[in-house]
Formats: C-alpha cells, sequence, structure tokens
C-alpha cells in the first residue's frame, strides 16, 4: 500500500481515505512530496532459537542490539559496523575471504578495517554458509544489508543486488530477527538498469517479508564525485556531458548515511518505509561540481564537454555488435549506466510535476561536499577507495 503526501503536507492520499500526517515524520524530514510506503506485514519465519529480547525496535529506545551486517567491506557497510560498533550494539559482520575493491584485502586485513566487530568469514551467495558461518546458531534482532554488485553488471546484479540480498533477508528469518535494513539507492524509483531491477525485486520481497523493514534510497555518495578531484588538481579540465546541468544530487557522505542506517534500528518512524535520503543540500549539478573544485582550487573553471550523442552512439554500435556476438551484455550495460546518471538526477521524482524535485528529498547529517573535496584536495583520495565508480575497474571479472 502505497501512501503519498499532498502538497501541503497536512495528509496522507491512501487509496479512498486521507490519513493527518503524522507529526514525527516532518520532524524527521519527510516533506509534502516524499513517497511513503507501509506493507501489510505477515509473521516472521517460526524458528526453534528463541527470539532475542525486544532491542528497543519497539519502544524506540537505543538499547544494545545483536546485529548481522552482510556486504560489510563495501564503502558504506565499513562506515555501517563503525557506528553500530561507536552505539555499542553488538556486530557480527560477515565477509568473503577475500574481499576489497578486486580481493585485495585477506582476512587479517579485513578483520582490521572492521574493528570492534566480530568478522566471520563465508559466502554471501549460498544461504547455507551464511546461516552456519554468518549466524552459527545465534540470535539476531537485526540485520543490515550493505550489498551490491561491484561492477553493475548485469548477471552479477541479479547474482547479488538480488539474489544475494534475498539469502539475506532469509537469513534474518533464520536467525530469529525482527528487522531488515537495505541499502538501496534513489534511482530505483525510476528504473532503466539491471542492478536497479534487481533492487526493485528484492525491495518488494523485503516488504512482503513479515520483518520489520527500511529501505534506504541515497542520492548520490561523496566517492561518486571524486573520480575527477586528482585530474583537477593536476591541472586537466573537469568533463561532463553536455552543458552539464541536466542532473543534480544532493551528495552524502558515508558516515552520515551510515548514523542515519544505525538509527532505522531505533527510530519507528524510519520503520516500514522507503526512505531516499540525501546529504546536507543544495543539490548540485555537475558543472557546479566542477564550479566548486575550480573555486576551492582557485582557478578560473575549465570544462571539457562531451556531446550526450557520444553515448547513444556507443549504446547503438554495442547493441549491433552484442547481436552478432553476444557476450557483450556488460559492456552495452556500462555505457547505459554512462547516459543515465549524465541525464537523471539523483533526487525525488514528483509524480505530479513530471521532474525531479530537490525541496521533496529528504537530508540527514552536516557533511557537505565543499568540505569533502577541501579535505581531498589537502589529504588525498585515502578512505576513498573509487573502485567501480572508475568506468574501467567495471571490466575487471567480479571475483567467484
Ligand atoms: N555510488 C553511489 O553514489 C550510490 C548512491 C546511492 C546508492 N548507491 C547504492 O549503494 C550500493 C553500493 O554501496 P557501496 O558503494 O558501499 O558498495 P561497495 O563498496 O561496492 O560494496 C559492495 C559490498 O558488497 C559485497 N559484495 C559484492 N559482490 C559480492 C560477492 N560476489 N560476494 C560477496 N560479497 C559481495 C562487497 O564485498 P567484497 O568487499 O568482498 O567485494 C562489499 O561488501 C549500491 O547498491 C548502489 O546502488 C550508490
Amino acid at each position: 500500500m502505497t501512501l503519498v503526501s499532498d502538497t501541503t503536507g497536512f495528509a496522507w492520499r491512501c487509496g479512498i481515505s486521507e490519513v493527518p500526517v503524522d507529526s514525527r515524520l516532518r520532524q524527521n524530514g519527510f516533506k509534502a512530496n516524499d513517497s511513503v510506503s507501509i506493507p501489510f506485514t505477515t509473521s516472521p519465519l517460526n524458528t526453534q532459537k528463541s527470539q532475542p529480547p525486544d532491542g528497543g525496535a519497539k519502544s524506540g529506545k537505543q538499547l544494545s542490539q545483536q546485529v548481522l551486517v552482510v556486504g560489510s567491506t563495501g564503502y558504506i557497510g565499513k562506515a555501517v559496523v563503525r557506528a553500530l560498533v561507536n552505539r555499542g550494539h553488538g556486530v557480527v559482520a560477515f565477509a568473503r575471504p577475500r574481499s576489497g575493491v578486486g580481493g585485495t584485502d585477506d582476512e587479517e586485513a579485513t578483520r582490521q578495517a572492521l574493528a570492534g566487530a566480530d568478522v566471520r568469514f563465508g559466502q554471501v551467495t549460498r544461504l547455507d554458509s551464511l546461516l552456519a558461518d554468518g549466524g552459527r546458531g545465534e540470535s539476531f534482532h537485526a540485520v543490515i544489508c550493505c550489498l551490491a554488485s561491484r561492477t553493475g553488471g548485469v548477471a552479477d546484479s541479479w547474482r547479488i543486488d538480488h539474489q544475494a540480498t534475498a539469502n539475506a533477508i532469509a537469513a534474518a528469518r533464520h536467525l530469529g530477527a525482527r528487522q531488515f535494513v537495505l541499502l538501496s539507492a534513489i534511482c530505483v524509483q525510476k528504473p532503466l538498469l539491471a542492478f536497479q531491477k534487481a533492487k526493485g525485486k528484492v525491495e518488494e520481497e523485503l516488504k512482503a517479508s513479515g520483518l520489520i523493514w527500511s529501505i534506504v534510497r541515497p542520492t548520490a555518495f561523496f566517492k561518486s564525485l571524486a573520480a575527477q578531484v586528482e585530474s583537477v588538481r593536476r591541472g586537466c579540465p573537469y568533463v561532463m556531458v553536455g552543458d552539464g546541468r541536466q542532473a543534480a544530487c544532493t551528495p552524502i557522505s558515508e558516515e552520515d548515511l551510515a548514523e542515519y542506517m544505525a538509527d532505522c534500528l531505533e527510530r519507528p518512524e524510519l520503520q516500514n518505509r522507503i526512505l531516499p535520503i540525501g546529504g546536507p543540500g543544495p543539490a548540485l549539478t555537475a558543472r557546479q561540481q566542477g564550479e566548486l573544485l575550480f573555486s576551492l582550487l582557485q582557478r578560473p573553471p575549465r570544462f571539457l564537454r562531451l556531446p550526450m550523442a557520444l553515448f547513444d552512439v556507443v549504446i547503438q554500435v554495442f547493441t549491433a555488435l552484442n547481436r552478432l556476438a553476444p557476450g557483450l551484455e556488460d559492456t552495452l550495460e556500462y555505457a547505459r549506466i554512462g547516459r543515465y546518471y549524465a541525464t537523471e538526477s539523483m533526487l525525488v521524482w514528483d509524480p505530479q510535476t513530471n521532474a525531479y524535485c530537490a525541496d521533496a528529498t529528504p537530508s540527514t547529517g552536516t557533511d557537505t561536499l565543499k568540505d569533502f573535496y577541501k579535505r581531498i584536495l589537502g589529504e588525498g583520495l585515502h578512505g576513498q577507495n573509487l573502485g567501480d565508480q572508475l568506468l574501467w575497474n567495471r571490466w575487471r571479472k567480479p571475483q567467484p
């Protein structure tokens, strides 16, 4: 059942009835055009294990909870583990024996990166491993899933963003968890790419799972806007598509997003809802991001404009080649991904105006892109493993 607020923000339209807006929703960043979904819930799977005590999910009080984190070694997953550990939760972080971009981290490096958590190793692509190696017969209050395909390729997206995430939902039920927090993406609201469709499907499965759910749909991460910092600093122009004004976003830092995801365990108003979320505004276009970089470097802006038609040509060529010699599906998908992010804003889509709306995009946190750019211009990209934000990294074969 989807509830959509009216433009005044005073009522939620719900099929045939109007429901007064809960003032807590507005206090927590919800605005007039936010779309909020509330599922019919069924009971969690019966499990022979004892249910963990109420860790505050019902009361909204912050008590220590036992939380299983999958996708714990990613950009957001690591920050989520840190946030949970800092809040005093018991954290089991599930990881594969070689993790990180390109599988560079061995078990010891992963343990160090996830200090404070009980790090367990196995394969999230296999439910039996998730239960035996991750759950080990213990009970959990909640599962937080930060899994994502590292490449965005078609098959890998369905394997990780859908199937492995579905495994995590099944594991949550088997392990007696009441709650599930899913890292999704704001672009799932307009699903054209494989990973968006895979995520959309698993979102529906989560809503029907009987668990208390939070589907967190962030805008753009800081790392996604960092790829050109080094080249611009070295004197290269800022590369953008068209005039760089077509798409905008309210970027969010990994720490602010992780705090928000940890809040989902404790704040009932963030539960059983789809939660689009950005960082502190304003919304910035690619051109404005470039201007910001040049102003911090105290240089006049210099842009290299790529024609939008370039993507269309590449997509057409690879579509034709793929028909002749199948196997180029992922290359084609990466071209589509490039086109999508050059043309679609990472903001809430307002169906009434048929446009993206910065004012309707809730925000959280305090970290600004300006401060982030300042920091990495001074200190470098330490801790910001761009991984597959770099297009050429997408051609790496995913690890098994
Ligand atoms: N980038 C953006 O600006 C942006 C904006 C909004 C939303 N999002 C969404 O955020 C998510 C990406 O988050 P992120 O940047 O934190 O991702 P990430 O750094 O790429 O991390 C992905 C996580 O998934 C795990 N994983 C991937 N493939 C696996 C496999 N085959 N087996 C086991 N584990 C696997 C990785 O483990 P390993 O370390 O072992 O590889 C890692 O823990 C995506 O869903 C994306 O749609 C991104």
